[in-house]
């Protein structure tokens, strides 16, 4: 989809948020439910796939590849693979959209398959750095073409014979973790990555499913994920739980909103997650977890929110990775809170989407909240944010959604330039809300 016209919205006061709702699938499950599919032998049956932009530019680039990937009239993706080695060179540009999940991970995918493939994305991903992809894939004989600045587009020409790596990750990032780890399923040998922070294990935990020889080990604090290559993996049924970052919207609309008591069902509570929860809860956030069970590998359970008077609170560094998509939000939580909140640790925040430090600064700022930053923290005064700042995106999803929430509990209204890029990971974001009672509409009434 092209989002050449704007379409800004703005969302005012609202009364409290009520009701029991569902949020869409994980997004970082289902990049991966589909790419594992796209190799396996056999047919891999998906529910509750998200069907947002990110995640259909992965599928339409699984089938460029030459896996079957098919929607049923019932919901659910059917993806028939091609075994660990059978990808071919598309016919066609790939283009990833807006996701840097999407694209780096399928790096890893082909790295080590002999093809060649051109990667795209849109002026958002074509900033956003791929050297810390390419660096580590090189390692297994990998070449690449970028443009200036290790950026997108960027062809690809991977390994037909590659050659197993170990390699530490100098950043916290699963999807760097994952490009190599996927490298490696088509290398004879042992490939290892060494992550110093523990990061998101989805790829772990599905590619186990899957039949990977994969083992993980703690050494010295350290995590050595290694994936012994050469080995096919099997189709498999998943089922997709709620995302937890898209879930962690309505969850902090209803604890700023005064009245509001809603439950968010089915969300995936997978520790390297749920920082979010944890942070909210110590902020003195009423979020109960009700239900808690295990579908498919992954803990879920629904989460029981009511309206509640923060505090400001210190989030420490080594919770980044457990809650880095939802850092935006929190910043909203933290300006309704009484007293400073800390964040600190941002480090990666400069390379997501936008450069989210200074899109979220600058966003509560012309809302009149007083903030202080440096490189890599955030300081955020509470007392409730007034309102009535047009807001600046930057094609970036999740500070359209974490000022929308915004405005239903401020003074006046927020507005926000562009909505379209709410489409790339929570399609409708905007009637769930108003569903529960929120006031988010074109114009300000
Ligand atoms: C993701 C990893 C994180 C996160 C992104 C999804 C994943 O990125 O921000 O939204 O699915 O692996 P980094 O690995 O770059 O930190």
């Amino acid at each position: 989809m092209s989002h050449s016209t704007r379409t800004p919205l703005a969302s005012r006061k609202s009364q409290g948020l009520k009701g029991r709702i569902t949020v869409p699938g994980d997004k970082s499950m289902s990049h991966r439910a589909l790419m594992f599919g796209a190799i396996a032998l056999g047919q891999t049956r998906i529910s509750g796939l998200l069907e947002a932009e990110d995640v259909v530019n992965t599928a339409k680039s699984m089938a460029a590849l030459g896996a079957k990937v098919e929607r049923q009239a019932d919901g659910d993706w059917h993806v028939e693979g091609v075994g660990i080695g059978g990808l071919k060179s598309p016919t066609h540009g790939l283009d990833f959209g807006n996701s840097g999940t999407g694209v780096r991970l399928a790096m890893g995918l082909m790295a080590t398959t002999g093809l060649t493939a051109r990667c795209v994305g849109d002026a958002s991903l074509s900033k956003r750095p791929m050297g810390r992809v390419t660096t580590p894939l090189a390692g297994f004989g990998t070449r690449f073409e970028a443009t200036e600045g290790n950026r997108l587009p960027l062809t690809i020409h991977g390994a037909a014979d590659a050659k197993p790596v170990t390699y530490t990750l100098p950043m916290a990032s699963a999807q760097v973790k994952s490009a190599v780890l996927l490298a490696g399923i088509n290398t004879k040998g042992v490939t290892t990555v060494i992550e110093p922070v523990a990061t998101r294990d989805h790829t772990e935990r599905m590619l186990k499913a899957f039949g990977a020889k994969l083992d993980v080990k703690e050494v010295e604090g350290t995590r050595h994920i290694s994936i012994e290559g050469g080995h096919e993996l099997t189709a498999q049924d998943i089922a997709i739980p709620g995302d937890p970052s898209s879930a962690a919207f309505p969850m902090v609309a209803a604890l700023i909103t005064p009245g509001s008591n809603i439950v968010i069902e089915n969300i995936m509570l997978n520790p390297t997650r749920t920082g979010l929860i944890t942070t909210l809860q110590e902020m003195g956030g009423d979020i109960t977890i009700e239900n808690r069970r295990l579908a498919g590998g992954e803990e879920v359970g629904d989460l029981h929110v009511r309206y509640s008077r923060l505090r400001g609170v210190r989030v420490p560094p080594g919770r980044a990775p457990s809650m880095i998509d939802e850092y935006p939000i929190l910043s909203v939580a933290a300006s309704f809170a009484e007293g400073t909140t800390r964040m600190e640790g941002l480090e990666e925040l400069r390379v997501k989407e936008s450069d989210r430090l200074s899109a979220v600064e600058s966003g509560l700022q012309v809302n009149g909240v007083f903030t202080r930053s440096g490189k890599h923290w955030l300081e955020v005064t509470g007392g409730g944010a007034p309102g009535g700042g047009q807001v600046v995106t930057h094609m970036d999803h999740r500070i359209a959604m974490s000022f929308l929430v915004m405005g239903l509990a401020s003074r006046i209204y927020t507005r926000i330039d562009d909505s379209a890029f709410i489409a790339t990971s929570f399609p409708g974001f905007v009637e769930l809300i108003n569903g529960m009672g929120g006031k988010i509409a074109a114009e300000v009434v």
